[in-house]
C-alpha cells in the first residue's frame, strides 16, 4: 500500500499563535484515519493546509502525490472536502445544489446527470433529490455534503468534524454509512472530531492532537494497549496523601491525578485494588469509590494531554454556534 498523504513538520502560525506546530505523519491508500483533539487543538488548520485552502508557515506535504505548495490545483482535483460549517444552499433541491457543484468542476452535461444520479443513490438520497435543503434533516443535509464531496471521484476525502451537531443515533448511522464508502471505493478518508468513541470505532489509525503537536499516534488497540493493562480508578478527598503513599510502587505502569480521582495503570487490575485500599488506609486518605476498567481511549487521551476531552461541553457549545451561523445564513 502506498502513502496518500504525506505530512512533514507542517506548521501554521496565526501571529503569536502556533496553531498547529510541527506535524508529521502518512496515510496510507484506503485508510481511515482520525485526528483526534479538543476544541482549538489545530485540526481544522491542519486539513485546511492540506486542502491547499491555507497556505503553511513551514514544513510541508504531499496528497494523492502532490506538493501542496507546487501543485496546488492537482491536489485540488484530488480531493473532496466536507467542512466542519454547513455550505449547501438551503433554498435549492438536493439535486440542484450536486449540479450547482458539477458546474464548478467543469463537468460535461451528459457526465453530469450520471454521476449525480450515481451519487444520490450511494448517499441514499434518490427519493429526496427534488425536495428542497431546508426541508432535509441534519443526517440528510450531511449525507448530500458527503455525496457532494464525492462528485468529482476524489482519491481522498477529508471530513472536519463530520459528525458535529448530530445526535448519537444519527452519528452512528453515519459511522456506518462512512465506512461502507470507505470499504465499497477505497477512498482514503482523513476526519477529525473531538468524540473520542467515533475515532475508537471509526478510525484505522488516530493521531491526537492537542496544542498543534500530535501527542500520540497509532490503532485504537495500540494506544490503549500503550497503558499496559487495566485502570484503577480511585476517587478520594485526600489525593496529595494517597498519591505520595502510591508513590514508587513498581507495578503501577502510570498514575494520573485528575479531578479528585487518582487513575492508576496496573496489570491484574482486580488483584491491585486490595493493596491499593491498605496502603489508602495506612496514608489516611478515605477512600469514596473505587472502579476498574479497560483503558478506554479517554484514557490514554488523558495519560498523554493530561486533560480530558470533555463530549458534552464541545458537543453544546458546537450545536449552539452552528444553530448561530445557521440562523444568520
Ligand atoms: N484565521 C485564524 N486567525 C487566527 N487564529 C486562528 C485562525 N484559525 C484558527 N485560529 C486559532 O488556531 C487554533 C487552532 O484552531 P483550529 O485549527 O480551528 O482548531 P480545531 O479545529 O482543532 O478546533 C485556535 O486557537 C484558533 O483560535
Ligand atoms: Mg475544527
Amino acid at each position: 500500500m502506498s502513502d496518500m498523504i504525506e505530512v512533514n513538520k507542517l506548521r501554521r502560525e496565526f501571529g503569536t499563535l502556533k496553531a498547529v506546530d510541527g506535524i508529521s505523519f502518512k496515510v496510507k491508500e484506503g485508510e481511515i484515519f482520525g485526528l483526534l483533539g479538543p476544541n482549538g487543538a489545530g485540526k481544522t488548520t491542519t486539513i485546511k493546509m492540506l486542502t491547499t485552502i491555507l497556505p503553511p508557515t513551514s514544513g510541508n506535504a504531499k496528497v494523492a502525490g502532490f506538493d501542496i505548495k507546487k501543485d496546488q490545483n492537482s491536489v485540488r482535483r484530488s480531493i473532496g472536502i466536507i467542512f466542519q460549517d454547513p455550505s449547501l444552499d438551503e433554498e435549492l433541491t438536493g439535486r440542484e445544489n450536486l449540479e450547482f457543484h458539477a458546474i464548478l468542476y467543469k463537468m460535461g452535461d451528459e457526465q453530469r446527470t450520471e454521476k449525480i444520479n450515481s451519487v444520490l443513490k450511494l448517499v441514499e438520497l434518490e427519493d429526496k433529490a427534488d425536495v428542497l435543503v431546508k426541508n432535509y434533516s441534519g443526517g440528510m443535509k450531511r449525507r448530500l455534503e458527503i455525496g457532494r464531496g464525492l462528485l468529482h471521484e476524489p482519491k481522498v476525502l477529508f471530513l472536519d468534524e463530520p459528525t458535529i451537531g448530530l445526535d448519537p443515533q444519527t452519528r452512528r448511522h453515519m459511522w456506518n454509512y462512512i465506512q461502507k464508502l470507505n470499504a465499497m471505493h477505497n477512498v482514503t478518508l482523513i476526519l477529525t472530531t473531538h468524540y473520542i468513541e467515533e475515532a475508537d470505532f471509526l478510525c484505522n489509525r488516530v493521531a491526537f492532537v492537542d496544542h498543534g503537536k500530535i501527542v500520540a499516534l497509532g490503532t485504537p488497540t495500540e494506544l490503549k494497549n500503550t497503558l499496559g493493562g487495566d485502570v484503577v480508578s480511585v476517587k478520594t478527598e485526600n489525593s496529595d496523601l494517597l498519591e505520595k503513599g502510591l508513590s514508587g510502587k513498581g507495578w503501577i505502569h502510570h498514575m494520573k491525578k485528575h479531578d479528585g480521582f487518582i487513575d492508576l495503570s496496573v496489570k491484574e487490575g482486580e488483584k491491585k485494588i486490595p493493596e491499593v485500599v491498605m496502603i489508602a488506609q495506612n496514608v489516611n486518605a478515605e477512600i469514596e469509590s473505587i472502579s476498574l476498567h479497560k483503558p478506554s481511549l479517554e484514557d490514554v487521551f488523558l495519560h498523554y494531554t493530561g486533560k480530558t476531552i470533555r463530549e458534552e461541553e464541545g458537543s453544546w457549545k458546537d450545536t449552539m454556534r452552528s444553530r448561530i451561523v445557521r440562523r444568520n445564513r
